[in-house]
């Protein structure tokens, strides 16, 4: 026992013990070779660096250990390739090169060679190399690495600024700041995890560092297992490394952090718009059957008048877990329930996991098996063996998502649930787990086609969900043309927002569990991420009142409202503890829909511009050190900040307001920013605060999208000091992908204090949306009259 246990401390220890500073470091430059987008450095090891530059903000580095810079460059992140490359110019001296954007200079030390980036304009230093770029030449790191014959190990380490803050890197389980952390990128089913927990479900290689306000972001484009350490094993540097693959990442200049989300949305692809009901509140539970349940779940929220749009079908639904499949007694006419669940507003959402049923009788025929063994779409083990992993249905397959005939066919089988109705798909276990051994060692030499390089598990398990969701998402384009699809999916690598909505795996029913809510969903936010959210209540283990009412008061306002509970954990539906906190769980989801449109204006933002609706104060007030590490409370969109409760007991507390001025929403009381401030907060009450200057747009009381026509918005005004405040409101048809072609509208409202009162102007509205008739009205809640 003992044994195992120190064997245990030493696995766990060393897993991150690469020291870097015994790496081999690149070479010295001794020539350039340059081009209309790059130069490319030869070192005297016969290293190369390339440079590229793709807009005055975004350089690309890219290095080759030993040899020359391969001809082929791809990866399934990048969405965008054809950039037009800006103004840049390069000027060498003996020791230096340098690159000159409009925003950017890059010098280039040659020896020992050295990379720093400066802001063009002012000269003032952003990042810069602590030690050359380094890997590991002999080896030394193989006996820890997950796939020894994966390497060489790459690394970059960059000079740890004193006060420098570090955001982003996806799904992690911590807090906002990841400064004296460090982090491991290894795709990992990792129920009941709690703060600390490093790796998780997603791998997001991407972070944004921020010192005295100014910012740079670093995506670390490789789907190796990798490595971030910001500052926790030394204090004089932050490093990146992976187990393989090619030193390769974008570097990009703000100094503002929303315009580093918009060109990293432009490098890895921007969230296309989900229907507008995926803003609508969801229930789950691993698994309402048999229909009738599902039926009662739904018939219960409208009886009690709490509003829903969405119910998912956890695993149970299908024929002995055989995706693509409906059980036929639990679910013997899958399209009469959709049918039926369509005229009480609600769609149905399906889970779909990547294991396909390996049959245990070779007599037995399933489609799914028959026709993927046929074609050859199955992964393989190197000696051509099946690769067989046990899920849910026991042996199962997974496919080759990498072969781009087989993620079509993934698409394909999907028509069994549009042709039933069912509405959006839910790809879980896509790490992709295998219970017989989660670590990912039972799949070492299974071999992906990846673009001809038959690559092995190493390279491909942190891009398995990412291909994998983007079969489902372009099979659901294709099914339906004329509707957007709506896919949820637990593990992802960087781009995944192309394809699919997220939500953070299986929590714990638990208060730390809830506090880690705001830093996860942030973070995410901060990584590409914008539509997140966790299980409402939390997955595992038994909740109470008083938790699901908190765990609300964080949830009503992310993008992935949806409540749901382990399959032996204790019922947790809004109404299970009582009249008492259901009523108060009623008010939040009417307060959702009530905000819709301001929450659908803040989504379509973040569409368009990579910045996400869910943000930490920081995205907001980037000049003020207040909010560096502040993660107990958060913002939707420019106007709303909401500082929940995420302890049992406590009905008070300290609430940061930044500067400016704020109304109290439920009290419409005026505060100053700048300061802290202490506030009541009774279980009924989550304090929130509007900011001056701000409209907020509501909807009338709806149980779900569409329940009626919207007659009437109306806005809220909050008058800034001198009288001001505006809004801007995105509407469209919710459904269709016609947005994309300019079938939306985008109206812009001030309100202006005068002599007579508050007047409202318009402005001219954008896109060809045209709008069922509405009428606008309009209510400051300073009292005063409002004339429109
Ligand atoms: C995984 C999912 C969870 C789901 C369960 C059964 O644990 O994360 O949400 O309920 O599998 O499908």
């Amino acid at each position: 026992m003992f044994r195992l246990l120190v064997l245990t401390l030493l696995l766990t220890t060393s897993v991150f013990a690469q020291d870097i500073t015994t790496l081999e470091k690149i070479g010295d430059v001794v020539s350039l070779t340059k081009t209309d987008k790059s130069i490319t450095l030869i070192c005297n090891d016969n290293s190369q660096v390339q440079l590229t530059i793709l807009a005055p903000d975004l350089v690309r580095v890219r290095a080759s250990f030993t040899k020359p810079i391969p001809a082929k460059d791809h990866s399934w992140a990048i969405a965008k390739n054809d950039w037009s490359t800006p103004r840049w110019t390069v000027n060498e001296s003996s020791t230096t090169i340098i690159i000159t954007t409009d925003e950017l200079e890059v010098t280039i030390q040659r020896s020992p060679l050295l990379i720093s980036f400066r802001d063009a304009r002012t000269h003032q230093l952003l990042n810069a190399d602590e030690r050359p770029m380094s890997y590991d030449a002999n080896a030394s790191l193989a006996g820890i690495m997950f796939d020894p014959k994966a390497g060489p190990f790459v690394a970059a380490s960059k000079k740890l600024g004193f006060d420098e803050h570090f955001y982003g890197l996806g799904e992690k389980a911590s807090r906002l700041d990841k400064r004296r952390s460090s982090f491991i990128n290894w795709n990992s089913d990792t129920p009941g995890y709690i703060e600390g927990k490093d790796p998780i479900y997603q791998t997001i290689p991407f972070y944004i560092g921020l010192q005295r306000g100014i910012a740079y972001g670093i995506f670390f484009d490789n789907s190796y297992r990798s490595y971030f350490d910001f500052g926790k094993s030394s204090q004089q540097r932050a490093w990146f490394g992976a187990e393989g693959g090619e030193m390769n990442y974008y570097f990009f200049h703000g100094p503002w952090i929303k315009k580093i989300l918009g060109r990293y949305a432009d490098l890895t692809g921007h969230m296309p718009l989900p229907p507008l009901w995926a803003l609508g509140n969801q229930q789950s539970r691993w698994s309402y059957y048999p229909d009738t349940m599902v039926e009662e779940v739904v018939n219960e929220y409208r009886k009690r008048d709490l509003p829903l749009d969405v119910v998912h079908l956890d695993i149970d639904y299908m024929h002995g877990y055989r995706v693509f499949t409906f059980d036929k007694d639990r679910f013997p006419d899958p399209k009469a329930l959709t049918d039926k669940l369509a005229r009480q507003g609600v769609k149905v959402v399906t889970i779909v996991d990547p294991g396909i049923k390996h049959p245990v009788d070779k007599n037995e025929r399933y489609h799914a098996f028959d026709q993927g063994l046929e074609k050859n779409y199955f992964q393989r083990r190197r000696n051509g063996d099946l690769f067989v992993p046990r899920v849910w249905p026991g042996e199962s397959v997974f496919v080759d998502y990498t072969l781009p005939e087989a993620r079509r066919w993934w698409g394909e089988l999907h028509r069994v649930y549009t042709d039933n109705g069912i509405a959006g798909i839910w790809n879980d276990m896509n790490e992709p787990s295998d219970f017989v051994d989660q670590t990912g060692k039972n799949q070492l030499d299974v071999v992906s086609y990846d673009e001809g390089e038959k690559s092995t598990h190493a390279k491909n398990r942190n891009t398995f969900a990412l291909l994998m969701s983007r079969g489902t998402y372009e099979g659901l384009e294709r099914l339906r043309p004329d509707r957007r699809p709506y896919v949820i999916t637990r593990a992802a690598y960087a781009g995944i927002q192309r394809y699919a909505t997220m939500w953070t795996g299986d929590t714990n029913s638990t208060w730390d569990a809830l506090a880690l809510n705001i830093p996860m969903f942030t973070s995410l936010g901060l990584s590409g991420e914008p539509f997140v959210g966790s299980d409402v209540g939390g997955f595992i283990g038994r909740g109470n009142g008083e938790l699901l009412v908190r765990s609300y008061q964080v949830s009503f306002l992310a993008p992935f409202c949806r409540n749901h509970k382990v399959i032996d954990g204790y019922d947790q539906e809004p109404w299970r503890f009582g009249k008492y906190y259901e009523d108060i769980i009623r008010k939040y989801l009417k307060l959702r829909y009530s905000l819709m449109p301001y929450l659908y204006t803040a989504l379509e933002e973040a569409h368009r511009t990579g910045v996400p609706p869910f943000r930490p104060l920081l995205l907001n007030y980037q000049d003020d050190p207040s909010t560096y590490n502040l993660d107990d409370q958060f913002m939707v969109g420019n106007d709303l900040l909401v500082a929940p409760i995420m302890k049992p007991d406590v009905t008070r507390r300290l609430v940061y307001l930044p500067s400016g001025s704020w109304y109290d929403y439920w009290t419409n009381k005026k505060y100053a920013g700048g300061t802290m401030i202490s506030v009541d907060a009774p279980l009924d009450v989550v304090p929130m605060f509007v900011r001056a200057g701000a409209m907020i747009p509501i909807w009338p009381s709806l149980n779900y999208i569409g329940e009626k026509p919207v007659s009437t918005i109306s806005f809220n005004i909050y008058p800034d000091d001198s009288g001001l405040a505006s809004a801007t409101l995105y509407e469209d048809d919710g459904l269709s992908p016609s947005y994309k072609t300019g079938v939306f509208r985008r109206t812009t409202f001030t309100a202006r204090r005068g002599p007579g009162g508050i007047t409202i102007s318009m402005e001219w509205a954008e896109g060809s949306y045209i709008p069922g008739p509405r009428k606008f009205s309009f209510v400051a809640k300073t009292g005063e009259r409002v004339n429109f």
